[in-house]
């Protein structure tokens, strides 16, 4: 569904999305990245169950919420990928840890 231009020389990182590894564009947000490997939804809601993905890249609807490295509710859109991370859907409605 989404492409990233061509750029051979572009560095990637290695990631893990939902037990999948995949390289992501350095420099990339974890949201782009799950656009990327087109592994939807990325959460769904507390009430209805509904899929939710990615929509204003810019940290204001909160429908990429992800799990990233263990911490939940995590808004994958303003979170850079680093090497080795792991992103996982989000099911439902998760309590922070304090
Ligand atoms: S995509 Fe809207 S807050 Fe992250």
């Amino acid at each position: 569904m989404f492409k990233t231009l061509p750029d051979s020389t572009a560095a990637t990182v290695n990631v893990v999305i939902n037990g999948t590894p995949f390289r992501a564009p350095a420099g990339a947000t974890a949201a782009a990245a799950l656009l990327l490997a087109g592994d939807l939804p990325v959460r769904t809601t507390p009430v209805s169950d509904s899929p939710r993905a990615p929509y204003c890249m810019m940290g204001v609807c909160f429908d990429c919420l992800a799990e990233i490295d263990g911490a939940p509710n995590q808004q994958a859109c303003l979170v850079p990928v680093a090497e080795g991370m792991r992103i996982n859907r989000q099911s439902g409605g998760v309590e922070a840890k304090p």
